[in-house]
């Protein structure tokens, strides 16, 4: 190879790199936590597909007995926004896709009425595995699988996080309060902004779009959301 040729290898200034950083060398595809004792410390993954590979074959907690496939995710891995379910539902179980069945379409509505689109957020759950009949997750469910979400935060660095539904707020921050009285609000976590919102499950059980409907506020919430993304971008 010309001189000239090995110098512009190394002329890399301006562009971003395309591959996925190579892989932490301590991740180990063999090493699945089947145990809640496992410990998965912070910089365990580097990318969505080794959290996956290891959710689907995890065992921390019993969920892990029923699942068809764990949820780990979808959207951009690099967006400013994180959306935070409970759980995966059936269809998501059955497809291994985030937020895809009624409630996720009712989201993914939500979020183009404000012009979010799936370059903005990244989607997932408190849990990765679907709880039986979609009963909330248990304290030890959500804190066995704590880490996993821990380490797509790492990795993602969201300035903004949408806790949807009561599970999420209690199941990231601890914050025990109903989620109709701490909706809208904007909770510091982890130096983010965290928005706790109406479930769109819940939603789907509640179709009025009257003043102060739980649509409604849902409305006034995803708008919020919107300001703050555009301020944020706005300081660069
Ligand atoms: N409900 C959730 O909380 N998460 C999903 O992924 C689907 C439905
Ligand atoms: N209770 C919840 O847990 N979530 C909602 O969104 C509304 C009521």
């Amino acid at each position: 190879m010309a001189s000239d040729d090995q110098m512009d290898l190394f002329n890399l200034a301006g562009i971003a790199p395309t591959a996925d950083p190579a892989p932490p060398s301590n991740f180990d595809p063999e090493l699945i936590p089947t145990d809640v004792k496992v410990p998965i410390p912070p910089g365990t993954y580097s990318s969505m597909e080794q959290i996956s590979l290891h959710c689907n074959r995890c065992h921390r907690c019993e969920l892990g007995e029923n699942r068809t496939n764990a949820v780990v995710g979808r959207g951009n891995a690099n967006a400013p926004i994180l959306i935070v379910g409970e759980g995966p539902g059936q269809t998501e179980d059955e497809t291994g896709k985030a937020f895809v069945g009624k409630a996720g379409q009712l989201l993914d509505k939500i979020l183009a009425s404000v012009e979010i689109t799936e370059e903005d957020v990244f989607i997932s759950n408190i849990v990765k595995c679907r709880p039986p009949g979609n009963r909330t997750p248990t304290v030890q469910e959500m804190d066995a699988c704590r880490p996993y979400l821990m380490e797509q935060i790492r990795m993602i660095d969201p300035k903004i996080i949408l806790l949807m539904g009561a599970a999420s707020v209690r199941g990231l921050t601890g914050d025990k309060r109903g989620i109709t009285k701490i909706r809208g609000q904007w909770l510091e976590w982890d130096n983010r902004l965290c928005m706790p919102m109406l479930h769109p499950a819940y939603l789907l059980r509640n179709p009025s779009r009257e003043k102060g409907s739980p649509k409604w506020l849902t409305w006034q919430d995803v708008q919020t959301v919107r300001s703050k993304l555009d301020e944020i971008r706005q300081e660069g």
